[in-house]
């Protein structure tokens, strides 16, 4: 990929620039004003589940300081903040009574953020279900299914009319496969059929989500966002092109051919056998409701090689903090690459950005690895526009340094800075740096 001289001149001037964050990572007040618990408020609390043994109690303090963090996103200069909504500080126990408090905090959010002249996009679930519902068997059980539709519609009630969009998933693969598979996030089961049942229960909810909200008329764009990555062989030995199609399958196919296709993929399902998931009839068509975006976030690639996991970091070249190579060419191919297999609505890049090791220095923290990785994934959307893809935005993951789910505070994602001892936020020279990218595109179109 060459970098354009211009970088701005592939961006129409609807082109929507964000930043994004999600409720667990940033807000605290797990406790406060009514919540329930979320079954990462329950991981957090087991033994060993956290890398630093920490927890969302207070994160970025963000529910007590909202005011400050709208102001640092307006001073920004983006068109857009992705936020999500903590379930159970609308709806404790996922079910039943709302809570008047978490209600109100988020229409304080989306007013503040209208009056500052950004669009609120919003996300249902960023993965904190109600632990309440967990306790009934979450999103293995089909009855999740339907109070996640009455979740949606009351957040439509309550905000649909002055929200930009409604993501309704954020990476349902996360949920399914590290939550339900792995383990190594909440609820932190160890599963592969109740994963695979868990996918089809979310993608299921998408689509009645979608369907219920529009019968409600609702104003919104709707979508859902996925993680996705081109997956590469490692050579062009038959074995490593089969691991990279088994890849794809599971990561990208699994959810992409349902949600467009309305089905399942024949080799993903044969590779699960006994532990695909039970579809009832009806199921995929609710599925593959049509969306009016879809949202991608991107981090590296995979490079697959026969008879291993894969692997984000196999080539020896830089890498994040995470320990994922940086690969800006991948997030291009993978525009295309979806833009040429799916009838794909608009697509934004809902999240991308990096985790370094930034120190602050007299107040200052100087963050070129990270200006470094936005600017070059920002080319890459440009190369995938100029291709021909309809990119409709691009958010910057994150606005503040925040709760990293299993690697707890010590992964920085934020183009502001967080002293999580102070809670002071100090924005990064990334953050000067998006700003000024910005302000210089405002002038240009
Ligand atoms: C994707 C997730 O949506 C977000 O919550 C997380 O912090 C970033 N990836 C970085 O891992």
């Amino acid at each position: 990929m060459t970098i354009p001289p211009d970088r701005h001149r592939f961006f129409g001037p609807d082109f929507v620039w964000g930043v994004a964050t999600s409720a667990f990572q940033i807000e605290g007040a797990a406790q406060a004003d009514g919540k329930g618990p979320s079954i990462w408020d329950r991981f957090c609390a087991e033994p060993g589940r956290i890398a630093d043994a920490s927890n969302g109690d207070v994160a970025c303090d963000h529910v007590q300081r909202w005011r400050e963090d709208l102001d640092l996103i307006a001073a920004l200069g983006v068109d857009a903040y992705r936020f999500s909504v903590s379930w159970p500080r609308v709806q404790p126990s996922g079910q039943g009574a709302w809570n008047a408090a978490g209600l109100d905090f988020y229409e304080r959010l989306v007013d503040g953020l209208l009056s500052r002249g950004v669009k609120p996009y919003l996300t249902l679930n960023h993965w904190d279900l109600p632990d309440a519902l967990q306790q009934q068997g979450g999103w293995a059980n089909r009855e999740t299914v339907h109070r996640f539709v009455e979740y949606a519609l009351a957040m439509n009630r309550r905000l649909g009319d002055r929200v930009a969009s409604i993501t309704t998933h954020n990476e349902p693969w996360v949920i399914a496969h590290l939550g339900h598979e792995t383990g190594v996030f909440a609820p932190g089961i160890r599963d592969r059929a109740v994963a695979a049942q868990v996918s089809h229960h979310l993608l299921l909810s998408h689509g009645l989500a979608l369907q219920a909200l529009r019968a409600d008329g609702c104003a919104a764009r709707l979508g859902i966002v996925l993680n996705l990555s081109p997956v590469y062989p490692a050579t062009d030995t038959d074995a490593d092109v089969a691991a990279a199609r088994r890849e794809d399958g599971l990561l990208r196919r699994w959810y992409m051919d349902p949600l467009f296709h309305a089905r399942y993929p024949d080799d993903v399902l044969a590779h699960l056998g006994a532990d695909a998931p039970k579809v009832q009839p009806g199921d995929l068509n609710a599925i593959a409701q049509r969306m009016d975006f879809l949202g991608i976030n991107y981090y590296s690639r995979l490079v697959a090689r026969a008879g291993e996991p894969w692997d984000v970091a196999s080539s020896g070249r830089e890498r994040t903090d995470m320990g994922w190579e940086i690969y800006p060419e991948g997030l291009t191919d993978l525009l295309v690459q979806l833009d040429h297999d799916y009838a794909v609505p608009p697509l934004y890049v809902t999240e991308n950005g990096g985790a370094f090791r930034d120190e602050a220095v007299d107040g200052r923290v100087h963050d070129p690895a990270r200006t470094d990785y936005i600017a070059r994934h920002i080319d890459a959307v440009g190369e995938a526009i100029r291709q021909g893809v309809r990119m409709e935005g691009y958010m910057v993951w994150s606005l503040l340094d925040n709760f990293e789910w299993a690697s707890g505070y010590a992964k920085r994602f934020g183009i502001v800075h967080v002293d999580y001892a102070t809670q002071l936020r100090t924005p990064k020279t990334s953050y000067a740096w998006y700003r000024d990218f910005l302000a210089r595109r405002r002038q240009a179109v």
